[in-house]
């Protein structure tokens, strides 16, 4: 079959790879209908994920049909359309009970490299290198899905894959940036990054009754989309960021920082530099431009929600801030399997829609194209989703 492959640094082919098949009893097969890029690609294709191999096959958000199930799986059936949580959950260990699913502690065989890195691993990632378990991703005719009944939920008929694919992925993870910074009325919210990510957490914010959310990135297509979803953008290449957030805070600073950038940030001045050339020679493994900035803009007392990526060590984190202002600062891989239910229902009710995201509905064969107008966020590239 094909699929997309990461083939080195900033190296994408279209190859023919052998068909998966069962492994396991709970598995399932699925024929993918529609696979998006997403921002935590970039980190792999730019280099800074450790443990990618040649040949390894990318995705991770997608939505398709299952084709064939193992014995042991009970809920899911043969032609029912599926949207598959980009991390995977055991469902039976302590944190997927827990509902802290991306911490599984059995989805990742191969747990070795995050021990020697973070002290203790998280769960699999579809398509996300060998330290998330090595799992073939999306971007492929047909994927294998691990415990599918944990981790394939049912699309309503009325929900096309357009906008069913981002309840893979993005909707989740901006709704739990907005959950893990408790956001509730009255608050107000900032949110650095207008990606898919950071457009679904203001999304988010707003529908857990935040008063205003404020919207910081450099694109005015990603500004405006964020805007028409109903934050204030702020682009941060006019304006000042730590000076704006106060200015339209009345000096008091958002309740709620949410960090929806990760590990490449960029930046205006002379940190970005600092960054950039920390980065190149492996002084620091993470950027944390927009991190640092979402410490320092905190109100006394708020709280931080980290949903960027980051794999390592970040350079000059502003401890004191944090401790000084008795901030919360929390962070994860999406625990998608406690959001995806509610909102593939509020996605047949109307009540989200995502389908904006896919700027750039592509076929497979035009991925590594896709993947450079993402990267570059050429031609107002917000998200390019591919059609096997
Ligand atoms: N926690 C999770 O489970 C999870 C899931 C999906 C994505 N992610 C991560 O979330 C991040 C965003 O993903 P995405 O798909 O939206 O990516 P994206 O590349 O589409 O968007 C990132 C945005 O951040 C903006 N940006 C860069 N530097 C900035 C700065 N200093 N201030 C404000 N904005 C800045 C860019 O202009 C861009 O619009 C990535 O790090 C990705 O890896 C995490
Ligand atoms: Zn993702
Ligand atoms: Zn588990």
């Amino acid at each position: 079959m094909k699929a997309l492959c990461w083939t080195g640094v900033n190296e994408l082919t279209v190859e023919d790879v052998p068909e998966p098949h069962l492994l396991n009893r709970q598995d399932a097969l699925v024929k993918v209908t529609a696979s998006s890029v997403c921002g935590s690609d970039l980190h792999l294709l730019d280099g800074y994920v450790p443990a990618m191999l040649a040949g390894d096959v990318l995705g991770h958000e997608f939505v398709g049909e299952v084709v064939e199930v193992g014995p042991d799986v009970k809920e899911r059936r043969v032609g029912e359309r599926v949207a598959v949580c980009s991390i995977l959950g055991c469902g039976r260990c302590r944190y997927c009970r827990e509902g802290l699913w991306s911490l599984c502690d059995n989805t990742n065989p191969n747990p070795g490299v995050q021990e020697k890195l973070n002290g203790h691993s998280s769960a699999g990632i579809f398509g996300y290198s060998h330290a998330m378990g090595g799992f073939a991703g999306s971007h492929a005719e047909y994927v294998r899905v691990p415990y599918a009944d944990v981790n394939a939920f049912p699309v309503p008929e009325n929900v096309p894959d357009s906008n069913a694919v981002f309840a893979s992925d993005a909707v989740p993870t901006g709704w739990m940036g907005a959950d893990l910074g408790q956001v509730g009325p009255g608050d107000v919210v900032a949110v650095w990054g207008c990606g898919g990510v950071g457009q679904m957490a203001a999304l988010a914010s707003l529908r857990m009754g935040a008063e205003r959310v404020i919207a910081i990135d450099r694109f005015p297509e990603r500004l405006g989309m964020a805007a028409a979803i109903g934050a204030e953008p702020l682009d941060y290449e006019r304006a000042d960021v730590l000076d704006a957030l106060k200015e339209m805070t009345g000096g008091r600073g958002p309740d709620v920082c949410i960090e929806a950038v990760g590990m490449e940030s960029h930046g205006t001045g002379p940190q970005y530099v600092y960054d950039r050339a920390k980065q190149a020679v492996r002084l620091q493994s993470d950027r944390g431009l927009a991190l640092r900035q979402a410490v320092q803009a905190c109100r006394k007392g708020g709280t931080v929600s980290v949903l960027g990526v980051y794999v390592g060590m970040v350079d000059k984190f502003p401890m004191g801030a944090l401790m000084n202002k008795g901030l919360t600062m929390r962070g994860a891989q999406q625990h998608g399997h406690r959001y995806i239910p509610m909102i593939l229902d509020r996605m047949s009710r109307g009540e989200i829609d995502a389908s904006h995201l896919l700027t750039h509905p592509m076929r497979l064969d035009d991925g590594p194209e896709g993947y450079e107008l993402f990267k570059r966020k050429l031609d107002g590239c917000v998200r390019a989703v591919f059609r096997p």
